[in-house]
């Protein structure tokens, strides 16, 4: 089974003062979070689509989608205090409504990329049928550099640096070895999902991700994406 899960449990510090975390926005004529879900709507093959943010948002989250969206596989559950404790928190929902299985798939998309395509989420789940991870990302175009104290200590050859994006994609089960096998400073300190994978030593397969799929961090992306948007 397909699970999908829509990331909204930050609080978007880096957007500055807003009245609200930057999922609920508005970008054109509705909340960015809206957008990003209508993409997952249209995807007959997802059993649940998770929607998770802050528990004080929770409320709020209902009556958004519910403005907007009509779709009984959409459920709102609360999100965690780091990324990877709202992944957690998915995968708890679905321990708890479904036995597991070694095809179960959750699908991890962030809610402030609005234009992510049907084609980055089809491959990302075709991928799963041969690989237990999958990222999605684009050729970095600029030099990537390692800083450490103001000083540079590595430049590695740009030809094999991405930028990662999402989704990103894995069967459930490995996903939770992977996470068993880790040291709890290796818990504490990781921020990526897939590096979960990638210390246990799984393959990760890398789904060409687009330029356009941007993460809305700050006022200047929400430019950007309004940009998109309009031009579209
Ligand atoms: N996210 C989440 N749970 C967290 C932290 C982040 O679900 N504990 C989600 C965010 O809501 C966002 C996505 O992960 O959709 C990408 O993270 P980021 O852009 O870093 O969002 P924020 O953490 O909200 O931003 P900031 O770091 O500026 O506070």
């Amino acid at each position: 089974m397909f699970f999908a899960q829509i990331m909204a449990g930050g609080i978007g510090k880096r957007m500055g003062n807003t009245s609200m975390p930057k999922q609920f926005l508005p970008l054109g004529n509705k909340p960015i979070i809206i957008h990003t879900l209508e993409k997952f709507i249209l995807n007959s093959d997802f059993e649940k689509i998770i929607v998770s943010c802050p528990k004080a948002w929770i409320e709020h989250t209902k009556d958004t989608i519910a403005k907007y969206i009509d779709d009984n596989r959409v459920v709102i559950i609360e999100g965690g205090a780091e990324r990877n404790d709202t992944l957690n928190k998915a995968i708890e929902y679905i321990e708890a409504h479904y036995k597991l299985t070694d095809e179960d798939v959750l699908l991890v998309h962030d809610a402030v990329r609005p234009f992510v395509t049907k084609r980055i989420i089809d491959e990302n789940l075709e991928a799963t049928k041969k690989y237990a991870a999958v990222d999605t990302g684009i050729p970095s175009f600029d030099t990537i550099v390692r800083v450490n104290d103001d000083l540079i200590t590595d430049i590695p050859n740009r030809d094999e640096m991405y930028q990662g994006q999402t989704p990103q994609t894995f069967r459930i089960k490995t996903l939770k070895a992977s996470y068993e096998k880790l040291t709890e400073e290796e818990k504490g300190t990781l921020t990526d999902s897939c590096k979960i994978c990638l210390l246990a030593g799984e393959k990760i397969y890398m789904v060409q991700g687009e330029a356009s799929n941007l993460k809305i961090t700050t006022p200047y992306d929400l430019k950007i994406a309004n940009a998109i948007l309009e031009e579209r």
